[in-house]
């Protein structure tokens, strides 16, 4: 690993790694028969230093050993030289030196922000400055790879197979199908093996190649946090026109993403950062402007989001400041803002979520027009309106609000804090073509079924799902249904398993190939026993022909002996998506999927210690094909958002060292940070859009719920003093006690 963050690599020696025992081979940049490149995007990661250090932590060359150990033994006796130069390393050095990863800014705009800001009766500028975040994924980095007969077969913890496939196959100059990638499943991926898990997929593909033996590698944990992306940091700049009933006029933005030292998949987060920096809330006149900056640090990556909470943050910061500015009341203030409903009523009112029927929609808070987004594509499900009121109810809101200000009144030294916060949640790859799937269904004989799609496990429930939508297609139960490992051979040319649409793209893709095999069973079975196709159903295990009622497994016994083929591909493509990323115009989103939070603090204004004391979430997963799995996800993404923006801090020293590169300083969330009291109910009625048994996406959005838990550790600040706390994420205890020193004016 480089020991500089920016330099010329002069010369490497590797004479002492090479003679350690137990090493095979120590493989330099000038070794490899052929360049290889691990980039997602734009090749510019080469797997070795090629001469340029680019951040500390940068692989200079590969050690194969016979064990785990002695590579990581023989790897400290690589002796590098090189100049250093002054590196590159925060969003301020980035934007004087014009490191970019795109010619200029990019800028979406519509109407005339600058007249409509001017011309606003109330103006709110500020900035808030976002940490990023170390994925923690609890099973490292790791791939396998198996030479065998010119091909190569490659084991990765990826969510994205086809990518490995693809970076492995240019790495050995083999054609794709001379490459197969199997994943069983992910300890976990969240973002982190979207594109990550590449270097190691090819590095180890590289030493088999050259060894003619299989070969492993995993990260340290202390390598992996050294070595792979996180969240892009950002710093925004907000600048809003009010009416003086707090109505948004106008709204300036400017989100300057620190992206690290290779393009990675940051075009594309910053394009869906631009995309959620509305949230929630109809803007008439808007610019948004989004610097790509290329810096000295580890190459920031997807993480759960995908930039959308960072630009999500950015609207809900500004909507606090203009309440506390205004005097006005921040739910009050949001609603206000909120895109208009949809303009029929309902397809269906909530399902399950009897609790909350009943409940009539509030007033409109804006005329009919308004449901517009700055990217110009209508919001036709705005379901947050009926929503906001049952979690306000639910969660006693209004009553805890007056009881938190009294507890503040007679409490000089802990100060509490509750707040509100929405999530709108675009579903989609904003990269229109990835909005693909596709199945591979087979039925044997006894009856027994095996499937296999693109997607991969993470541990968010996928396969079950999937597993859900065969066994109810076929009418068997889920016993009888097997999933397999996610295999390129199977299923080729599969888009990475994220964006929350796993569920969505693969379920339907499923569902698609049992449809194939369900129509030839029927048609077979409804000729044996003189009736139609029509005529025949398969439910609880039986399939009922006419009159007749057979097992499945007679029924597959006959198709079998009649000649059917019992196995089918099944596709899926996303319909009715247009978008042009250059102009900001157009369609991405299939739908959106919405949730809203409420989350109550109690702050020590001593030390900045705080904690969650509780949390009461609303989320719509539309109609929830697994709510067991649904709200496992809620409470994950929330706990992991809350983590983000409170105790999850990542410090990089003045020479581009990452300090906070193991546990021991990096703290995530443990099981006592949980909010004592955690209230998660679903909002159960059915997607409009012709979703998988109209379910909504459910992997990302809620993590942006957590959100509310740093507002409220705002509001807790501001309980301190008159001023505008600005208090800075993530909330630190330092953090938090410079908020209050900033709330009582003190500096
Ligand atoms: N849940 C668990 N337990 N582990 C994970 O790694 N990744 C998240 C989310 N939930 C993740 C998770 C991310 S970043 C995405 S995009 C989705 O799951 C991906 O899976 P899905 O599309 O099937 O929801
Ligand atoms: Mo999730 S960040 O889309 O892998």
């Amino acid at each position: 690993m480089a020991g500089v963050a920016r330099g010329r690599l002069l010369s490497l020696d590797l004479s002492a790694v090479r003679a350690a025992p137990g090493v095979v081979a120590a493989l330099a940049s000038s070794d490899l028969r052929r360049p290889a490149d691990t980039s997602p995007s734009l090749h510019d990661e080469p797997l070795l230093c090629d001469g340029r250090v680019q951040f500390l932590g940068q692989p200079l060359f590969l050690v194969i050993a016979e064990s785990h150990r002695a590579a990581r033994r023989a790897a400290r006796l690589g002796r590098a030289e090189i100049a250093e130069e002054t590196p590159v390393l925060t969003i301020e050095d980035a934007l004087r030196e014009g490191w970019r990863f795109e010619e200029g800014p990019r800028i979406w705009t519509r109407g005339d922000p600058d007249a409509a800001l001017a011309a606003a009766p109330r103006r709110v500028r500020g900035q808030i400055r976002i940490g990023g975040q170390e994925h923690f994924y609890l099973e490292g980095q790791a791939a396998l790879a198996i030479p065998s007969e010119g091909q190569m077969e490659v084991h990765s913890s990826t969510q994205h197979p086809s990518e490995v496939q693809h970076k492995v196959a240019e790495a050995l100059g083999l054609a794709m199908s001379d490459v197969r990638v199997v994943v069983r499943r992910m300890g976990g991926g969240f973002g982190g093996k979207e594109s990550q898990a590449n270097a190691l997929a090819v590095a180890c593909a590289v030493a088999a190649e050259a060894t003619g033996r299989p070969c492993r590698m995993r990260y340290d944990r202390d390598d992996d946090m050294m070595l792979t992306g996180k969240r892009h940091d950002f710093r925004i700049d907000y600048d809003a026109g009010f009416d003086e009933e707090g109505r948004l006029l106008a709204m300036v933005v400017t989100q300057s993403a620190r992206c690290g030292w290779s393009a990675d998949l940051s075009l594309a987060v910053c394009d869906r950062a631009m995309l959620h920096a509305d949230n929630a809330y109809f803007i008439p006149h808007v610019r948004i402007v989004s610097h790509r900056l290329r810096t000295n640090t580890q190459s920031a990556t997807a993480f759960r989001g995908f930039g959308g909470p960072q630009g999500m943050l950015g609207m809900e910061r500004l909507l606090d400041h203009a309440a506390h500015q205004m005097g006005l009341d921040p739910v009050e203030l949001r609603r206000r803002n909120f895109y208009a409903p949809p303009r029929e009523a309902a397809r269906s009112g909530p399902g399950t979520g009897a609790r909350f029927g009943g409940l009539h929609s509030p007033p409109l808070s804006r005329p009919e027009e308004n449901r517009t987004t700055p990217y110009g594509m209508e919001v036709t499900d705005f379901i947050l309106h009926e929503m906001t009121e049952a979690l306000l109810a639910s969660s006693d809101h209004a009553r805890r609000r007056e009881a938190v200000r009294e507890w503040n009144a007679r409490h000089p030294v802990l100060k509490r804090g509750i707040a509100y916060s929405p999530v709108k949640f675009g579903i989609s790859f904003t990269l229109t073509h990835l909005n693909q799937a596709g199945a591979l269904v087979h039925v044997y004989r006894d009856g027994s079924v095996i499937l296999n799609h693109g997607g991969t496990e993470m541990g968010q429930g996928l396969h079950r799902k999937v597993t859900q939508v065969a066994a109810s297609r076929l009418g068997v139960p889920l016993s009888r249904v097997r999933i397999t490992a996610t295999d390129t051979g199977k299923v080729p040319n599969t888009s990475a398993t994220a964006a929350s649409s796993g569920a969505d793209l693969n379920g339907m893709a499923v569902g698609a190939a049992c449809d194939t095999l369900r129509e030839r069973m029927a048609r077979h079975l409804a000729a044996l026993h003189q009736t139609e196709p029509e005529q025949v159903t398969f439910a609880d295990g039986m399939v009922t022909v006419g009159r007749e009622r057979i097992t499945w497994e007679a029924a597959v016994e006959a198709c079998y002996l009649g000649r059917v083929s019992l196995s089918a591909t099944g596709f899926y493509a996303t319909p009715d998506l247009e978008w042009d990323r250059i102009r900001g115009q157009g369609r991405p989103f299939y739908y959106f999927a919405y949730g809203c939070a409420v989350t109550e603090v109690v702050i020590d204004t001593l030390t900045g210690e705080n904690r969650i004391l509780r949390a009461d979430i609303l989320h719509d997963c539309g109609r929830s094909l697994n709510p067991a799995l649904d709200i496992g996800q809620i409470e994950g993404g929330y706990v992991q958002g809350a983590g983000w923006l409170t105790t999850e801090e990542l410090v990089w020293d003045d020479r581009g060292r990452l300090r906070t590169h193991a546990p021991s300083t990096y703290k995530i969330p443990a099981f006592a940070d949980r909010p004592a009291q955690f209230n998660i109910a679903l909002w159960n009625s059915e997607n409009r859009a012709a979703t998988i048994h109209r379910s909504k996406a459910v992997g990302e959005p809620p993590l942006m719920l957590g959100i509310s838990a740093f507002l409220a550790l705002s509001d807790a600040c501001a309980a301190c003093g008159p001023h505008w706390p600005d208090l800075q994420a993530p909330a630190t205890p330092e953090r938090i006690l410079a908020a209050v020193r900033r709330a009582r004016g003190e500096g």
